[in-house]
Formats: C-alpha cells, structure tokens, sequence
C-alpha cells in the first residue's frame, strides 16, 4: 500500500537531484526512475572511481548538469529552468577524514551550497507546490558520546569539520525557514540525519566495505584499524526511502512536517563491530584476507553515534526494512557481482525491487 502511494507520487514528478552522482544519490535517482519520475541532477563530478553512478548507467534518461552549488548564479539558473516539484539536496564533501583535509572546501561545499539553495527559494517566486529535502547528517550532532540515541532536539555542532559543516547547514536551514520561508505558502521543506551506510557502489576512501572490495580485487591483505569499533550499519536504500516518504508527505502538506528535521538510523537491538561485518561479509566473499593494524597512531575516527529515530517512525511511520543479515546480503552480493563483471544496472534495479517489495 506504501509503496504503491510513493509509485502513484512520484510518477511524472519533476524531481531534481542535486549530488545525484555521489552514492547516495545515484541509488535515489536509480529509485526515481524506476517510479517514472522526470528526474534531474545537480553534481559538480562523479566523486570517485569507479562509482555506482557509472556502473549501474543512472545517467541513463535523466537530465544532468555540472553546476558547482557554491556558484549562486549557476544553481539558481538552473534551478530556475528545471522548475522542479521536488528537490532532494545531498551534495556534499561528505567526508570526515577529507574535511581534516580540506576544510574550506568542506565548509564552503556543505554549508555554503546549502545557503546558496536557501537563498534561491527566498528569491525566487515560487508558483507551484515544491517540496525539499535537505540531507544533512547524524554528525551534525555535538557527540557527548551519550549511550541513547540523539534526538532531533540535541545540540548540534562538534568539533570536526564536516560534521560542524552539516550542523552550520542546519542551523541556516533552521534561520531561513523561521525568517522567510514559512511565509511561502508553495513551499514545504525539511532536513534529514541519516547515519553512515552501506551498499553496493561505495568507493569512497575510508570506508570499511570499499577497502575490503579493493583488497581482494588487488589480492591483498585488508589491514583493519578499528576491529572492535561498532558502526550502526544500515543499507543505503533505507534512508532514502525515508527521504522519498519525506519528501511525498511534505508536498502533501502532513503531520506539519514543514520546517522539521528527521533521524533516519538503524534500529537493530545491537550495534555490530567491524569485525563481525567482516566475518559476515567472509560468508558471501569468501577470499577477504585481514591483518588487524598495529600502529598506535590511527587516523581521527569519530565516536559511534546512535539516532532515536523515533519521530521519524510516528510522523513518517518509516523504519528499516531489512535486518543486519539482509544488509550485509545485499551488499556483498552486489560487489560480488562487480569482482565478477556481472551487469550492475540490471542488479540495481532488482535490489531496489527486492527492497520495495518488502515495504508494507
Ligand atoms: N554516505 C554516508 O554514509 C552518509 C552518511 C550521513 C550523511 N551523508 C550525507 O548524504 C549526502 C550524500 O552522501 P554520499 O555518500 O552520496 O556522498 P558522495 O561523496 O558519494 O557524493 C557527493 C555528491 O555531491 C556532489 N558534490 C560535492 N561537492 C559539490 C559541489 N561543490 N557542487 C556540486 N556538487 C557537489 C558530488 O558531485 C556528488 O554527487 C551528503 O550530504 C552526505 O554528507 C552520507
């Protein structure tokens, strides 16, 4: 019943992307073609190599731009031409260990792009119902490394780049929604806090699924620097499905959704370390090869941060669909299938299919 309302929603929709190249967005626009939206994209590059966006040929019937979103004129261009029902934002230096790296661009990526977005709405006269989704993310919060979940009230900043960069997009989120755009009556929006994920497609750096790929494509050893360190694992298509209902009950204007922010977190009972998902992987992969890492000087690793996703499950009645077995499942056999030159697009589409229809 779910599904078949987020299908009859999105059919014909006019929804824009912005950072659909990147993983995340490359599975949401691979969903929105598959509900017959008319889908756009917004990317500066493909963000890695190889990358989900170009193994599973998600350029394929959209429309896409390189637009930079820290320049104002081009975004709003483009924006302005597209006329887009829908927006879901998730550009994004995404990365911890990158924003170290680069903190201006980070900085001026994430919280800049998101005031550049902003702006553009407060500018711009809006005539048709638009709905918005901002992705932020679980780091927004100040990690007090507190054992319950945070909650969407809990004080946001920390000390990291990026996640101070996602916070300063809340906090602007936050200003322009109370001082202009609850004026606009077309206009409904709202921010999203997913933890990390996984799933097939991830090449970032710096990700435990992304090495243990590379190692055995390479034939090497998988050197592990945090064995006993749990992540709150959660397939990628699970957020997004929170996005995507997000996105259909503001434009419907439910549950006064407008101007809110949502966690989207696992909910098993327990949290897995990162050698447990390794010895799961193991079942599906068999030929993964680790050595744990010795050297007592290990990059910056923020501390585990669990959601309350509470409110997302009584406004949105969204939760996660899959257990930690079907995550990792699903995970490994999409790599399994890229170690094996299978045909990624076809692959795609069947998990988002198998995912949907689990959906009740
Ligand atoms: N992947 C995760 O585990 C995770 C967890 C929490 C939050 N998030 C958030 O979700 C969103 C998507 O994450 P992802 O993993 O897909 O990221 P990604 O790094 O794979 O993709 C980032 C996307 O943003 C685009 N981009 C980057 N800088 C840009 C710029 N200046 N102008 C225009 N486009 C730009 C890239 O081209 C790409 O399309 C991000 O906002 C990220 O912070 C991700």
């Amino acid at each position: 019943m779910k599904l078949k309302e987020l299908n009859n929603f999105y059919k014909n929709k006019k929804v824009l992307v912005i950072g659909h190249t990147g993983f995340k967005g490359s599975w949401l626009t691979a969903c929105l073609k598959n509900f017959k939206s008319r889908v756009y994209g917004i990317s500066s590059n493909i963000p890695t190599k190889p990358s989900h966006f170009k193994l599973s040929r998600i350029h394929k019937n959209i429309n896409e731009y390189r637009i930079d979103i820290r320049n104002y004129s081009k975004l709003k261009k483009k924006i302005n031409q597209i006329k887009p029902d829908i927006i879901f934002h998730l550009a994004a230096q995404s990365l911890v260990r990158n924003s170290f790296e680069k903190p201006y661009a980070t900085w001026t990526t994430n919280s800049l792009g998101t005031l550049n977005l902003l702006e553009i709405l407060r500018e711009t006269r809006i005539q048709k119902k638009t709905s918005i989704v901002i992705v932020t993310s679980d780091k927004c919060y100040k990690n007090v490394n507190q054992k319950k979940g945070y909650l969407e009230t809990d004080i946001l900043g920390d000390k990291e780049p990026y996640g101070s960069s996602k916070a300063s997009a809340e906090l602007i989120f936050y200003s322009y929604f109370h001082s202009f755009l609850s004026k606009k009556k077309m206009l409904n929006l709202a921010t999203a806090r997913a933890g990390n994920v996984i799933g097939g497609g991830d090449w970032s750096k710096d990700r435990i699924l992304t090495d243990v790929i590379r190692s055995v494509k390479n034939k090497k050893k998988l050197m592990i620097r945090y064995p006993y360190s749990t992540r709150p694992w959660q397939h990628v298509l699970e957020p997004i499905h929170g996005y995507l209902i997000l996105a259909k009950d503001l434009y419907k204007n439910k549950n006064k959704l407008n101007g809110e922010s949502f966690n989207f977190g696992p909910s098993f009972n327990k949290n897995y370390s990162v050698k447990e998902l390794l010895i799961k992987i193991k079942k599906y992969i068999p030929n993964i090869k680790w050595i744990l890492d010795k050297n007592k000087k290990k990059p910056y690793e923020a501390g585990l941060l669990n959601l309350n996703c509470k409110k997302s499950l009584r406004l949105l009645k969204w939760k996660n669909i899959l257990n930690f077995e079907q995550t990792i499942q699903m995970t490994a056999l999409w790599y399994l299938s890229y170690l094996k030159n299978h045909d990624l697009e076809n692959l795609t589409l069947m998990q988002i299919k198998d995912y949907e229809d689990k959906i009740v």
